[in-house]
């Protein structure tokens, strides 16, 4: 099945409607399964991401799908004068918003209402750009990430992480046991959603990784363009340059 036909609820809303109301749904939860889920593996993640980073000293920063803010949070540490983080859920982003005034973070890491796909930024406006797990989630992938090119700096960097599905046959049979029975079980027992861990389960699925992933960046003109893998391929990180 085409990626951007996978949904999470099977009602008339668009895919972008569905999305934000299944985060909304799940806000509330959202951080604790994450750390349950992935054995705490996905702050790991987000920190190699940084490491990409650190090298161009990134200053104006836009997170992307930002939702709870932890890949902005996680920014903060290169010293940046400005984070923008950017999502369409509200729901998520007042959770975000919370732990940024425990943080002190809330001057230099701002949380606004955006689509990737529409966001009204200038062309050429920040020095990096980050999104974590959010790409899978775009409507339209390929408007989504043009629209990302458009608001980088000329030699601006893109660090994108995203969950993959494992192509060795060991590592896919347990994934695809954890994935299809424990990931929906846990996530219908402790989230207010019935269907957004078995969405994130299909939409995975679906989902162009790797090579595939690459491929787009090329077509919508990034440079530089690269992947790598994450445990045993459960996840990758995607870096390019404008
Ligand atoms: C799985 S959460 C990831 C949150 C955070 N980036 C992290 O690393 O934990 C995905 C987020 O993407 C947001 N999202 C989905 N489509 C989006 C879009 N087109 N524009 C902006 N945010 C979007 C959702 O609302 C949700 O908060």
């Amino acid at each position: 099945m085409q990626h951007d036909n996978i949904t999470p609820y099977q009602n008339s809303e668009s895919k972008k409607e569905q999305v934000a109301q299944m985060f909304d749904n799940i806000a509330n939860r959202y951080d604790f399964l994450n750390s349950l889920l992935s054995l705490g593996i996905h702050k790991g993640w987000r920190k190699k991401c940084v490491n990409i980073l650190k090298s161009k000293q990134p200053k104006v920063i836009l997170d992307v799908a930002t939702g709870t803010g932890d890949f902005a949070i996680e920014c903060s540490k290169l010293n940046p004068t400005k984070v923008i983080g950017v999502d369409i859920s509200e729901g998520m982003m007042s959770f975000g918003r919370e732990k940024l005034k425990k943080l002190k973070l809330d001057s230099l890491i701002t949380l606004e209402n955006g689509n990737a796909e529409t966001l009204s930024f200038g062309d050429n406006t920040f020095d990096a750009i980050v999104v974590g797990f959010g790409v899978r989630n775009f409507q339209n992938l390929e408007k989504g990430l043009a629209n990302l090119h458009r608001i980088l700096k000329p030699g601006g960097q893109l660090v994108i992480l995203e969950f993959s599905y494992p192509t060795n046959w060991f590592i896919k049979t347990v994934y695809n046991f954890y994935f299809s029975y424990i990931t929906p079980l846990i996530g219908k027992i402790f989230s207010n959603d019935n269907r957004a861990y078995t969405y994130l389960t299909e939409s995975v699925k679906a989902f162009p990784n790797n090579q595939n992933f690459v491929a787009i960046l090329n077509e919508l003109n990034y440079k530089h363009t690269n992947f790598k893998s994450l445990s045993f391929g459960v996840a990758s990180i995607y870096s390019a340059e404008k």
